[in-house]
């Protein structure tokens, strides 16, 4: 619900607050493009409907700029979902947890591997390869379900799905046990999930049996937990960074950053806070 952002997720979903001059839901659309995905499914609920406007055509919008000869901006505008890539958005009723939202897809998803993205972690990865790329690759190689995870400091793992693993080579892991926002005393380890999964669909199946877990919500974790008992599943180490967005810290520094490496307002964003940083 965005709640951290309220008033500005007042009327607006969060996944639609901008960094520098695109949505966050953008960003997570071209990162999945990017990893070869050509069908996005949209779990959203009454409030928001602005997402499928955003990749929706904008008659309006074009012939404005058409008729005014801004052809730079026309592209953009009509270049935010790639021709090959189509939508589907499925209306979840109510807010029952990501376990229940995973769940929403499975007539759309059916038998086959997919892959889950929450909006709100922002990812740059290194060498301009996006997370959900390096994982597919993960996938390709090990077959098997594969889990994006960053340490993150111990007294925070009340805020994250937590993985304990076994034989790490550094980048991947297999994972051995996951607990959904464990208090630190009982972490299993500081390794965190964070907002990317390719998932077998077997996870479906548990995902019907999962009962409310934490927060009183039906929780991904508890149902990767089970899918443990069945199937390896891989825990992977992003080669990049991740900007938490769910969180105005996070959004900041990610705006900071993303408007740093813009083409067209970087190099006078750098001297502007140059400027300011010797006033601080
Ligand atoms: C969700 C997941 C959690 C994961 C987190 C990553 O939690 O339930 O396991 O670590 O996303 O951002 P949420 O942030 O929706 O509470």
């Amino acid at each position: 619900m965005g709640t951290r952002f309220i008033p500005a997720t007042k009327a607006n979903p969060k996944e639609m607050l901008p960094i520098v001059d695109k949505p966050l839901i953008q960003y997570a659309a071209e990162e999945a493009e990017e990893a070869g995905v050509d069908n996005l499914v949209f779990i959203i609920g009454r409030q928001k409907r602005a997402i499928p406007d955003h990749f929706d055509k904008n008659y309006e919008l074009e012939s404005e700029l058409e008729a005014a000869g801004k052809h730079k901006l026309l592209k953009i505008v009509q270049n935010v979902l790639p021709s090959n890539v189509s939508c589907i958005y499925l209306r979840q009723a109510e807010a029952l947890g990501l376990g229940h939202a995973v769940l929403c897809a499975k007539p759309v998803v059916g038998d086959e591997p997919f892959a889950v993205t929450l909006a709100d972690d922002l990812i740059k990865g290194d060498g301009g390869k996006g997370a959900l790329a390096q994982m597919a690759e993960v996938y390709e190689k090990y077959q098997c379900s594969v889990i994006l995870v960053e340490e993150v400091p111990p007294e925070e793992t009340n805020k994250y799905g937590i993985v304990e693993i076994a034989e790490d080579d550094g980048e991947t892991a297999i994972i051995t046990s996951i607990v959904e926002k464990p208090n630190p005393e009982d972490a299993p380890s500081n390794l965190a999930v964070v907002g990317r999964y390719i998932l077998t669909p077997r996870i479906f199946e548990l995902l019907e049996k999962t009962k409310r877990g934490a927060g009183g919500e039906i929780q991904l974790t508890d149902a990767i937990a089970e899918l443990l008992k069945y199937e390896k599943v891989r825990a992977y180490r992003v080669k990049g960074k991740r900007y938490d967005c769910g969180s105005k810290e996070g959004y900041m520094e990610a705006t900071v950053e993303y408007g740093l490496a813009h083409s067209e307002i970087g190099a006078d964003f750098a001297e502007y806070l140059k400027k300011i940083a010797a006033d601080l």
